[in-house]
């Protein structure tokens, strides 16, 4: 199964970074019919991911939303929609079957009502300032990624979702690099490790500050 790196996008405050889609034959008919004689190779699929990413993320970027308006499952859905419909048949469809994959991620049936949980619960920590601002949102991304809220593309959906959340909440849209200055000081692959490490250090103990100095692009 080939693994894919899908490009960066040229603007910090969306690059959505490190996407894999792994691309084989039951995949292809997970694409949106037009395209499934069409792609051939992963750099094709890659190519036509990212921009498809960017046109769903300048979308979101575009609209204007308080933190209780973002923070709903219509707009999780919407945004994954958004960010993916032009490629693939999955988009914006909350996961509702369990995953074959080694992570922790919760069993289909629990997802929907994981979600709402997890918006209300940041929602809370926002308006009772329970944590630094972008803890929250770091929190936010790690509950998102963990519970694997759509079958695919959950990394660079949340990663984007949680910088618009950021500004919604008064933070610059760009706070969050997730990981593109490591990449500068780093090889991309070690960048990663540390993102990955960071999330399951978060998974394992609840210590979000490793994660968050990946966010953050915090090389000290
Ligand atoms: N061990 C882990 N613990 C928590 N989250 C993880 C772990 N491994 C991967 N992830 C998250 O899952 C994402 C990959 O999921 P996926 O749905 O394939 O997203 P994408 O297609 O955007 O890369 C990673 O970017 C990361 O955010
Ligand atoms: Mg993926």
């Amino acid at each position: 199964m080939a693994q894919i790196r899908e490009f960066p996008l040229p603007t910090p405050s969306i690059n959505p970074s490190y996407g894999i889609t792994a691309m084989n034959e039951e995949d292809r008919h997970h694409l949106v019919p037009k395209l499934r004689r069409i792609v051939k190779t992963a750099k094709q699929l890659n190519k036509l991911e990212a921009a498809n990413i960017y046109k769903g993320a300048a979308l979101l970027f575009r609209e204007n939303l308080a933190p209780q308006e973002l923070l709903t499952l219509d707009w999780v859905s919407k945004s994954h929609e958004w960010m993916y419909k032009d490629v693939w048949q999955w988009a914006g469809q909350i996961r509702n079957r369990d995953l074959d994959m080694p992570i922790s991620a919760s069993l289909g049936y629990m997802v929907r009502q994981e979600i709402k949980d997890m918006l209300d619960d940041a929602l809370t920590q926002i308006e009772y300032s329970s944590y630094p601002e972008e803890e929250i949102c770091v929190r936010l991304h790690h509950r998102m990624v963990k519970t694997h809220c759509f079958i695919n593309g959950n990394g660079r959906h949340s990663r984007i979702f949680v910088n618009k959340l950021a500004g919604s909440i008064g933070l610059a849209d760009d706070t969050f690099d997730w990981g593109q200055n490591l990449i500068r000081s780093k090889t991309e692959a070690r960048a990663k490790e540390l993102y990955i490490e960071s999330l399951r250090i978060a998974d394992d103990t609840g210590d979000y500050e490793p994660l968050i100095k990946v966010a953050l692009g915090d090389l000290s």
